[in-house]
């Protein structure tokens, strides 16, 4: 949900689906929220309990009796890296840092004394950046963290509170049927089935048979829904039947999983099995993706023909294993619940089609990283960050399996296109960081190397660009690898000495005209004089200028237009703009 278009208006992720009990729930953790001293409240409990959509009522119920505008809802499910929480964390709340050196100071800089209301869902995962966590609201006093988690922070300031199973029916309610179309469990199943059977209604007959289905899927939310989804096409004598069975089975095989988790296991290995070859498949495949996905993403990753991919996903969507993402108007997205995505990867892990899964993944992202840095400077460069912001998590996941690989020229696209990215949210130090992995890759013991083929060298220049505008955005000075500098020449030449010194890859920024370039390229080049005379040039229209050359140089020169002020449209440029007279405010702007 870390999309803007995916939340309402008060900050928070809107559902379309009925929302059902959980009275006494919200009117605990309301009271809890309420309470002055309670700063973290932590809402705890197994896969598809509830925790997030529970979370998200809670939020909306604090805003609203509050008159609190300010709720953030910060998605981590897709984060992989706890260093990467603040950075997520800052970004929701709206602050713009500079530069990847103390967040938690920029963050607490910008909330100061005001009232605010975080939802970190999913913090299962992420459990090492809880100290952080701690620390951001130590500096901010009105700050209050709303977390949803399989286990608790730990943190001396955290409140649990554990989320119970929807209420059930008990055998006497059978007789009302009023009364037990209102208890939440049936509840939630009745409009489920009525999603796919919008004539499916409580009778005396079903009553008993849907009554038991709820007990039997032990008040679970998401096990409620996966079975819901079946009403379609089994009658509900067939429902409770074919539930038994299963649960039986698997309960006697996993005796070490808490009940509750193997009624979910049993749900959701139920539905799984049920569906046919096809449908098996793509759902299998579709836990690679780490974020959400589109039809055409589906198609080239899963390797399912384009004209079949519909079918199979809307047939997933009508089971529930899937979900619509919502908001999109232009391409329909999807995504899949955590606790299916682990289900389906377990099942995807044990198959040799997992190898073939993920390499398909690494190669569409870093098609997708290639087209995202091409369009870098141009006037689509806008709606190509946004894009790159929504598939984040996949390109970052492409990327770590490209370096577990050595994927060299995928690798280092994929890092270029992260570089851009982390640049233009202002979040520089991860930036840095990206570059710094993946360089080494393409660097020999003694000298650059990796430059075998087109698309190995055209990566290396690419990440040797970013890291040149990284570099000289955060002011790092005369590194052996990357240096910008001012247009002094006296820092040119410390710029040249550096890099010639250097046998590693060199990237640097240079204000002032690429017509001076070439020269300085050689120059920076020395004994790699003959190379530099195939330097490629790419122009940054408005902004400057980049000479790269085989042995991994690439300089970039900024041409004065950048800082002149002039609206340029895109995000790049006036981040550029932005830092420049912040940094280089004694360059007069034209
Ligand atoms: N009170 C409720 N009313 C309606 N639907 C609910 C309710 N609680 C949960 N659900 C639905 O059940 C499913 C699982 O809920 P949710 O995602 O909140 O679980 P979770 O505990 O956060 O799971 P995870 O640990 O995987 O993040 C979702 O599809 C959600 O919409
Ligand atoms: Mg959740």
């Amino acid at each position: 949900m870390r999309d803007a278009r995916r939340a309402s208006r008060n900050g928070l992720p809107q559902s379309a689906d009925l929302f059902v009990g959980r009275d006494d729930e919200l009117s605990a953790v309301s009271g809890m929220l309420a309470r002055p001293q309670t700063r973290l409240v932590t809402l705890t409990g197994p896969p598809g309990i509830g925790k997030t959509r529970l979370a998200v009522a809670c939020a909306a119920a604090y805003a609203e009796r509050s008159g609190c505008a300010a709720v953030v809802f910060v998605d981590l499910a897709q984060v992989r890296d706890p260093a990467l929480v603040m950075a997520e964390l800052s970004q929701a709340v709206g602050v713009e840092l500079r530069g990847g050196r103390d967040l938690i100071g920029q963050l607490a800089a910008a909330v100061g004394n005001e009232e605010r209301l975080v939802v970190l869902d999913n913090c299962e995962h992420l459990l090492a950046a809880a100290p952080d966590v701690g620390q951001v609201l130590a500096a901010c006093p009105r700050l209050r963290v709303l977390a949803t988690s399989r286990e608790r922070l730990r943190l001396s300031a955290e409140q649990e509170f554990p989320v119970p199973p929807l209420a059930m029916p008990a055998s006497a309610d059978v007789a009302d049927l009023g009364g037990l179309a209102a208890n939440p469990s049936v509840a939630l199943l009745l409009d489920r089935a009525r999603r796919t059977s919008p004539g499916f209604d409580l009778t005396p007959a079903n009553a008993p048979l849907l009554a038991s289905a709820c007990v039997r899927l032990e008040g679970l939310p998401l096990a409620i829904e996966l079975a819901a989804a079946r009403l379609k096409v089994l009658t509900p004598g067939e429902l409770v039947s074919r539930l038994g069975s299963r649960m039986e089975v698997l309960a006697g095989s996993t005796r070490d999983v808490p009940a509750r988790q193997r009624a979910l296991r049993s749900a959701i290995a139920w539905s799984y099995d049920l569906l046919d070859p096809r449908e098996r498949a793509l759902f299998r495949r579709l836990s690679v993706f780490a974020g959400g996905w589109t039809l055409a993403d589906a198609a080239s990753v899963c390797g399912v023909p384009a004209d079949e991919v519909l079918a199979v996903v809307e047939s997933l969507l009508e089971k529930s294993l899937i979900r619509r993402l919502p908001g999109d108007e232009e391409t329909a997205e999807f995504s899949m619940l955590e606790s299916l995505r682990e289900f389906a990867a377990e099942q995807l892990a044990s198959r040799a089609e997992a190898e073939e899964a993920r390499a398909r993944h690494a190669a569409h992202y870093a098609a997708l990283a290639a087209q995202f840095e091409a369009a870098i400077g141009l006037l689509e460069e806008r709606a190509w960050v946004l894009r790159a912001g929504r598939h984040h998590a996949d390109l970052r996941a492409a990327l770590d399996h490209c370096l577990g690989g050595g994927q060299v020229a995928r690798a280092l696209s994929l890092a270029a296109a992260l570089g851009w990215y982390h640049y233009t949210r202002g979040d520089l130090g991860h930036g840095q960081a990206l570059v710094d992995a993946v360089l080494p890759l393409a660097t020999g013991k003694d000298q650059p190397a990796g430059h075998g083929d087109d698309a190995t060298a055209g990566g290396l220049d690419g990440v040797l660009i970013v890291g040149g505008i990284l570099a000289w955005a955060t002011g790092t000075q005369a590194g052996p690898r990357t240096c910008c500098s001012r247009r002094s020449s006296a820092a040119r030449n410390v710029t040249m000495c550096a890099a010639r010194r250097s046998r590693a890859p060199f990237s640097g920024t240079l204000p002032g005209p690429a017509a001076s370039g070439m020269p300085l390229l050689t120059g920076i080049s020395g004994r790699r004089r003959a190379s530099a005379r195939g330097a490629t040039r790419r122009a940054w229209p408005g902004r400057g200028t980049t000479l790269a050359c085989s042995p991994g140089i690439a300089v970039t020169w900024i041409t004065p237009p950048v800082c002149s002020g002039r609206a340029c449209g895109t995000s790049v440029n006036s981040t550029i703009r932005g830092r420049w007279h912040g940094r280089h405010g004694g360059l007069a702007p034209r």
